[in-house]
């Protein structure tokens, strides 16, 4: 038996991820390429104990022992069913998860994110004692990782990479790739499904300066699930195709080269530009998806307000109320105070940029 403990932080799309490759769906390739920042501070902790058996699965999320009926089980359980699938190997064992995050759990925190490559790395710090040919082949490095980590959920592939800091997750085949997996050999199929995966280009040290300040909006749980949200605008959103290719090959280039040159005022109008994207795609689903509130919209008026003399925040939204507002540290102070005044102080918690997944002592 070998129990593993591990913690991995959160991540914050600003390039956002919003569908999956329609023939590849079962693998979380995704139709555009993403790019995000680890966040220091927001975090999920899971114990993980892997013994002989016969595939069976316990999950306990925040202290509460989730039964197999249990709408949280279902991520976890069809997780593990494709592991099984990819690593036969790893059939032989009974897994026993004990995760637990410091923060909302499915409020739009991305908790799926943090849960999900805190999932793989304790995965690959049981291989590596257990199955260690199965550790080399397919845990031994971040890049490898990031493809187990997608498999949860896709956004928790940018939370892999060791490094941390601003990590691109790359899309890997086109979304037009007319194969679907059961007509490619299975090498082949091994190639793609590891064509799409993240990779840190910047660590934290490149800007110690960028704040990134969470706020909660809203108590509760969200009314569409990202997974089924992202499906219905793949199906039913006439303009998706022209988006995805306008942030591939207009937008992420450049973002990266703003993040490289630190250029605060140019990066935060092209954050707010995304995030605007984003929900206007879903505005153009079929019927319409709206994640925004009246607070969320009254933030988004604050930033506008403090940015008119000089550029000194951004906001992003996921699938999700709360907003996540970036400043610097100079402006920290009075972006956050003026947040604390719409959603109350206890609602606002400031982090920065962090690393990616540690092993921690159990
Ligand atoms: P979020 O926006 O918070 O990622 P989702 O609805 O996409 O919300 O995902 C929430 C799901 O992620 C939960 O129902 C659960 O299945 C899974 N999840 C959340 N936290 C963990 C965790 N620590 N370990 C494993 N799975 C988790
Ligand atoms: C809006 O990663 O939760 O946060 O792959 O189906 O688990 P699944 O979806 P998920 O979607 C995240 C969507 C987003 C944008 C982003 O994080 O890039």
């Amino acid at each position: 038996m070998v129990k593993i403990t591990v913690r991995a932080p959160t991540n914050i799309a600003i390039v956002k991820y919003w569908g999956k490759n329609p023939l590849w769906e079962y693998f979380h390739i995704p139709t555009k390429s993403s790019l995000s920042f680890t966040v220091d501070g927001l975090y999920t902790e899971t114990m993980l104990e892997v013994e002989e058996g016969n595939g069976e699965v316990s999950f306990t999320l925040n202290g509460e022992e989730i039964k197999p009926e249990q709408k949280e089980f279902e991520y976890v359980d069809v997780y593990i069913k494709k592991l099984f699938e990819l690593v036969p190997e790893t059939k032989g064992y009974n897994y026993r998860v004990v995760s637990k995050n410091n923060f909302p759990t499915a409020a739009g925190f991305a908790s799926s994110a943090s849960g999900f490559a805190a999932m793989a790395k304790a995965l690959q710090g049981a291989m590596k004692e257990l199955e260690p040919e199965v550790y080399e082949e397919y845990f031994s490095d971040d890049k490898k990782l990031s493809v187990f980590a997608r498999l949860g959920s896709g956004s928790a592939t940018r939370s892999i990479p060791s490094e941390g800091g601003v990590v691109v997750w790359h899309k890997g085949i086109p979304m037009d790739f007319p194969k679907r997996p059961e007509d490619v050999p299975d090498e082949e199929k091994k190639d793609i499904i590891f064509s799409s995966y993240a990779e840190s280009l910047f660590p934290p040290e490149h800007w110690p300066e960028l704040r990134i300040i969470y706020t909660k909006v809203k108590k509760g749980e969200k009314a569409v699930k990202s997974r089924a949200g992202m499906k219905m605008t793949i199906k039913t959103n006439p303009v998706y195709s022209q988006w995805v290719e306008y942030e591939e090959n207009k937008v992420l280039p450049r973002v990266i080269d703003r993040i490289a040159d630190k250029n605060f005022p140019q990066l935060a109008n092209d954050i707010m530009m995304m995030s605007n994207g984003l929900h206007a795609m879903m505005y153009y689903t079929e019927p319409r998806i709206r994640y925004l509130n009246d607070t969320s919209e009254q933030i988004i008026d604050a930033v506008l307000d403090l940015n008119e003399s000089e550029v000194k925040a951004a906001y992003t939204f996921d699938a999700g109320p709360n907003a996540v507002v970036f400043t610097l540290a100079q402006y920290e102070s009075e972006v956050s105070s003026r947040l604390a005044e719409i959603v109350g102080k206890e609602n606002v918690f400031v982090t920065k940029m962090g690393k990616g997944p540690v092993f921690v002592e159990g």
